[in-house]
């Protein structure tokens, strides 16, 4: 082989395989009893963790925080915290998501007996609470004090002491109570909390009639087996101290994020990961059957993008990348043997692309764009022209390399902006509204896509569905055409 000369001759190299993504196919349409409304779209993101609704929202710095995180799992779905903060930092947001709808409040408001009346009505206002527990010195539980046992001393004895006002038969349970035995408590005594005492009746936390309603509110949400929101957090190649203090946080899955993760030090130091945590390691990116041999060994999943992302420059700088229907269908070939749940990560636009990776082999959806417009997203809401949006940009633009670091492209902090060769770009996307009704236009499209191939649950769609390939005259065909849209349907906005 001189002079880098192939044993073929290099014209061999044009025999190239075809590789497909999103636009290229359509699920071709089949006799069908299922009800869109029916199709069930629970699933598995790794090995151990299920989800009620099969989508992710992307590890990105304008895209998923804990705000993000818990409106996802709240829905059944699973938001992976980005890695553009300190260790303490996604060790707090952990922290702020597993609270989020746990039964027992850790973190509770309390008065003093000695406190006068008027500054406890103020302290509860200031703390956004109706009631407080009265404890003394050492957290023992003297009485609680609410709005209606305050009010008419606002009147007359705003200077009495707490003591006076409180009430102070306080009915309490034990750690291990459950949210029906907190409810029948509060039913048969008329109240609204319940403090939670340990042995020697010092307060460790209470449970509130609105926590336990707001809990039955999303009967879909995510959790872990002690009923708390899941969350996934995402960890470059090499962070050892990272995943494990994430791991020890309480996160359900750990993502290794890199961009090309097809690379032997990214995989020996990602089984590293794996034998050191608890939570399921997902490891990604990749897009190719050998990169799937190479990982399915160890990991409890795999996440399949290699260029497709909406704000990616990876394809056009590096020249390399791989079409994303194309990508998924070979990893998921290799992994589905192994049984390792697949995602696809990257290029999802509309709940078309995401029924038709799933049909390609993927268990659930990343997605990024069609997310970031949204309030629970982090970042402002700005105008242009007379039109709303919100910040997104690529993990591997200037912006997000400078205060992350460029480890996930396997780059080296640089110290001028000059100095990085960036492989995302910074961008506006349009400002949509809640998160709950994005998804929920995502995922009733997605079930009427199993509507249209018959097919009830994901499994039975995976086997049942077909791909037609589509021309570029039935790709225009495929959007709305010869006319001007009056009015914007929720879930379709025109490309630009
Ligand atoms: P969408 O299309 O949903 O894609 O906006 C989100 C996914 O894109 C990946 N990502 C990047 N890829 N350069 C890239 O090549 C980047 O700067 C970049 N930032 C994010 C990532 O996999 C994400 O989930």
């Amino acid at each position: 082989m001189a002079n880098g000369h192939p044993e073929e001759p290099f014209s061999e190299k044009l025999r190239v395989p075809e590789a497909l993504t999103f636009d290229d196919v359509l699920l071709r349409p089949k006799e069908s009893r299922v009800e869109p409304d029916d199709a069930d779209v629970t699933t598995r993101v790794s090995r151990d963790v299920p989800l009620s609704v099969p989508v992710l929202s992307a590890a990105m710095d304008t895209v998923t925080e804990s705000e993000m995180a818990i409106a996802m799992a709240r829905q059944g779905g699973l938001g992976v915290l980005h890695r553009n903060m300190s260790v303490d930092g996604v060790v707090a947001e952990i922290e702020r998501v597993k609270r989020a709808d746990e039964l027992i409040i850790r973190d509770v408001v309390t008065a003093s007996p000695n406190q006068t009346v008027r500054q406890v009505d103020e302290m509860m206002a200031e703390r956004g609470v109706s009631g407080a527990p009265v404890v003394d010195g050492d957290d023992e539980v003297l009485g609680i004090i609410s709005g209606t046992d305050i009010r008419p001393y606002l009147e007359v004895g705003e200077r009495d002491e707490v003591r006076e006002a409180m009430t102070d038969e306080v009915i309490t349970a034990p750690e291990d109570v459950t949210a029906r035995e907190a409810l029948e408590l509060m039913y048969e005594h008329k109240i609204e909390r319940v403090p939670i005492v340990d042995d020697e009746n010092r307060l460790i936390g209470l449970v509130t009639m609105q926590g336990i309603l707001q809990r039955r509110e999303y009967d879909q949400a995510a959790r872990d087996d002690d009923g708390r929101l899941r969350v996934g957090v995402a960890v470059g190649p090499f962070e050892e101290e990272r995943a494990a203090a994430a791991d020890e946080a309480g996160a359900d899955v750990l993502f290794i994020d890199c961009a090309h993760a097809h690379n032997r030090n990214v995989i020996e130091s990602a089984r590293d990961i794996k034998a050191a945590v608890e939570a399921d390691v997902v490891v990604g990116n990749i897009g190719t059957r050998e990169a799937a041999a190479d990982v399915v060994e160890f990991a409890d999943g795999v996440k399949v993008g290699i260029g497709p992302g909406s704000i990616c420059t990876t394809r056009v700088v590096t020249g390399a990348g791989m079409p994303q229907i194309t990508a998924v269908a070979q990893v998921a070939d290799v992994a589905a043997q192994h049984d390792v749940p697949v995602i696809a990560d990257g290029g999802i636009r509309y709940s078309g692309d995401a029924i038709k990776a799933i049909a390609a082999g993927a268990d659930a959806v990343m997605l990024g764009s069609y997310f970031a417009g949204t309030d629970e997203a982090p970042g402002r809401v700005v105008t242009m022209n007379g039109k709303k949006y919100k910040q997104y940009r690529g993990m591997g633009s200037v912006g997000a390399m400078r205060s992350g670091g460029g480890d996930r492209y396997l780059k080296d902090v640089e110290e001028d902006d000059e100095d990085y060769v960036p492989e995302g770009v910074e961008a506006a996307t349009p400002y949509k509204g809640t998160l709950e009704s994005e998804l929920h236009q995502l995922v009733g499209g997605m079930k009427s896509g199993m509507g249209y191939v018959g097919a009830s649950t994901i499994p039975e769609f995976k086997k049942r569905s077909e791909f037609v390939r589509v021309s570029p005259a039935g790709q225009t065909e495929g959007h709305p055409h010869d006319v001007i849209i009056t009015d914007e349907a929720p879930n379709y906005r025109p490309e630009e």
